[in-house]
């Protein structure tokens, strides 16, 4: 019997899921759960992948430890996936002793073998943050294009691509210091020792053509050492023998499947060296998204290698997410969170849709949602779920649930049901969901023209009971291979099915068999149509800004009218400007004056769960006793970058209207309101 062991690429730590993350994650789930009913010894393993310097300032911005956030991400990212019927044998964590143990195996195998060498790096340093700045926590003007506000690493403005060190007047991200460069000792793994290595897995015929294609332009263009280490402070394992040395999140992220996979082990009496210390024990296979090719099929397999593990049997990579056609996006309400979609949606739906677009290629994959609303009631609703529903009353009423026995004569119809079943295994071996799909629909209408041509509701007029209960028997049967075929996309509604067939849990071999004589039981609901209007609604929720931007014509108009009035404003700024400002409702948790500062209230702000609270010193002394402020609700700005003043640092921006001193007014939103609201 085949054993495989398959993964999904680690979700950070420091985000939610969103629907972009569920591609991957539904299009694992069906190959695993497909693989299960096959009754095939499989494991899914996963787990939040936890290390590196944005989850390291993200928790320092909430005032909670590094574990703490991380922590409190892997409840949230279970819920999520768990809310989604994706169902992992492991969710396990990179931040564990597991991991820290083989990621220091990894390293150490490797520079026993000579694969690690040491080099000196030059790099941005902030000296008021006293850490080495990633590319990503750089800030400046565009070298090449002068672009504002360019991260360190690339224009997107310009798409130019450069090392920080060129950036214009760059600034700190964090405290908007300008760095300085400082030279470090670094950790880098040769991967070219392996390049005769790699080579020969691209051509072993496990890739897929695009990336073994992608492979051989990156052979053509020369392998570089890999910059394994970072300087502290850093989230994340120290490197043996190196103090003050961690791992980049890279080199352990992945060894997070080993992790993963040891801990289920120990938990369930297996053997962890079977998994990954020998190639013939089990078939292992990663499911990636396109944007982590490099990592998964040249370092991941390289140090493997160099350490003596196992290599994977193949990698699956899968294109972006587009919805409508277009890049997700938040003010187009677009860019949508597991969560809020689980307010409004059935889950089954999207991994319907999902399943009915993906294949085995690296193609983007679009959610068009005009097409979700149709294409989910035109096949499930309109054509599976209707067998049941428009032939099980008669079972139930007239025969007291009991199906015909024998099976009676289909012509055939059952027979080629059966045999369509290796064809869809298949599609859902090779991952062509969509193809599979669409064999399943093929059978679904071919099942709907028998109940058509019988028409039960005419034969349940006339006297003959034999052809009433032989033709609802027939469609019952054929719903319930369809429902077997279908487990892998939708486990719940096939679990509704076979419950209400009153049968035990389906195995793929189940189909060969047809059903007689069995009772079942009252026919409950399995899945109502999707409402366009609960769509509509998820992508109100999901959106971010209210008003579409203006027009060119409308701009320039209004660019005119201000001239004239010559006004006290501030300069015109875009719709996508304004969006920068992240303003939320917060909660003044605490207020006290500040020695030394005759304007200054120093105000605790409470911003709700997720983002905790914040210190702001506001200006505002002169209008406000602190103790009268306790409790109230106001509007701040949560993303400004901290301001180190005299007294402390400020974490934000409250608001108030007028002139000032005494004649100033705090916003404040009408009650209700919550803490972390976004202001929209
Ligand atoms: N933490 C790394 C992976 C480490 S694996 C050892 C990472 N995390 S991620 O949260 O950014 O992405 C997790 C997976 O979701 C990746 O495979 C990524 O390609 C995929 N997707 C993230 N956004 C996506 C879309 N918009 N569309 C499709 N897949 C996307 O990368
Ligand atoms: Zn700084």
């Amino acid at each position: 019997m085949r054993r495989l062991l398959v993964t999904s690429a680690l979700p950070y730590a420091n985000g939610h899921i969103h629907l972009g993350h569920l591609v991957e994650y539904i299009q694992t789930d069906i190959w695993v759960r497909f693989h299960k009913l096959q009754g095939r010894e499989c494991y899914y393993f996963c787990a939040d992948d936890t290390h590196g310097t944005p989850i390291m300032i993200r928790a320092r911005k909430e005032g909670i430890s590094p574990e703490e956030l991380v922590e409190k991400m892997h409840h949230h990212h279970l819920e999520d996936f768990s809310g989604f019927n994706i169902e992992f044998d492991n969710y396990y964590t990179t931040n564990s002793e597991e991991n820290r143990l083989l990621s220091e195996e990894v390293y150490l195998s490797n520079k026993k073998a000579g694969h690690i060498r040491k080099d000196t790096v030059r790099q941005a340093y902030c000296e008021h943050d006293a850490m080495f700045l990633p590319d990503r926590f750089i800030r400046g003007c565009c070298p090449r294009c002068g672009a504002e506000d360019q991260y360190g690493d690339a224009c997107e403005s310009c798409s130019a691509t450069y090392s920080p060190l060129e950036l214009v007047k760059p600034g700190c991200a964090l405290c908007g210091k300008k760095p300085v460069e400082k030279e470090s000792e670094h950790h880098f793994f040769k991967l070219n020792d392996f390049e005769s290595y790699l080579r020969e897995w691209t051509r072993s015929g496990t890739l897929q053509e695009e990336m073994a294609n992608k492979l051989d332009e990156w052979f053509d263009s020369g392998l570089r050492d890999w910059d394994i280490s970072r300087d502290g402070p850093y989230f994340g394992f120290e490197i043996p023998g190196a103090p003050g040395k961690y791992f980049y999140v890279w080199l352990d992220a992945p060894i997070g499947y080993m992790a993963s996979t040891w801990d289920y082990c120990k938990r369930n009496n297996l053997d962890f060296d079977q998994f990954w210390r020998r190639d013939d024990y089990s078939e292992v296979y990663h499911f990636i998204g396109k944007d982590i090719l490099y990592f998964h099929t040249l370092f991941w397999p390289a140090t493997l290698k160099g350490a003596g593990f196992r290599r994977p049997t193949a990698v699956f990579a899968h294109g972006f997410l587009t919805v409508n056609g277009q890049k997700m996006s938040k003010s187009r309400g677009t860019f949508i969170n597991a969560r809020d979609y689980l307010t409004y949606l059935d889950p089954e739906y999207l991994r319907y849709y999902y399943a009915a677009k993906l294949t085995s290629r690296v193609d983007d994959l679009d959610l068009s949602l005009d097409d979700f609303v149709l294409r989910v009631n035109s096949d499930l609703v309109g054509k599976v779920v209707n067998l049941a529903s428009r032939t099980a009353g008669f079972i139930l009423k007239r025969f007291d649930g009991k199906l015909s026995t024998p099976y009676p004569d289909d012509g055939g119809l059952h027979q080629r049901f059966v045999a369509a079943g290796d064809d869809i295994s298949q599609l859902y071996e090779s991952r062509e969901f969509a193809k599979a799909m669409r064999a399943i629909m093929v059978l679904a209408d071919e099942a709907n023209r028998y109940v058509e041509e019988k028409a039960p509701w005419k034969l349940a007029k006339g006297k003959a009971e034999a052809p009433l209960q032989e033709s609802c028997s027939v469609a019952l049967n054929l719903f319930r291979i369809l429902m077997i075929y279908l487990q892998p996309v939708l486990p719940e509604m096939a679990e509704n099915s076979r419950n209400f067939l009153n049968l035990p849990p389906f195995s793929w071999q189940d189909v060969k068999e047809p059903l007689s004589g069995i009772t079942i039981q009252k026919f409950s609901h399995l899945m109502n149509r999707v409402d366009p209007k609960k769509v509509a609604a998820l992508q109100e929720a999901s959106r971010e800004a209210l008003s579409p931007p203006p027009t060119a014509s409308a701009n320039n108009k209004r660019q005119e009218a201000k001239k004239k009035q010559n006004q006290d404003t501030a300069d015109e700024i875009t719709i996508d400007d304004f969006l920068k400002v992240d303003l939320r409702v917060a909660e003044i948790v605490a207020a006290q004056s500040v020695e030394g500062a005759d304007k200054l209230l120093q105000l605790t702000l409470n911003f709700g769960e997720t983002i905790g609270n914040r210190t702001v010193f506001a200006g505002i002394k002169s209008a406000y006793q602190p103790e009268k402020l306790l409790g109230r609700l106001t509007v701040a700005v949560v993303n400004l970058q901290p301001r180190k003043m005299k007294f402390g640092l400020s974490e934000g921006m409250v608001l108030a209207a007028g002139p000032g001193g005494e004649a100033l007014f705090l916003l404040s939103p009408d009650s209700g309101a919550k803490p972390g609201m976004k202001i929209k």
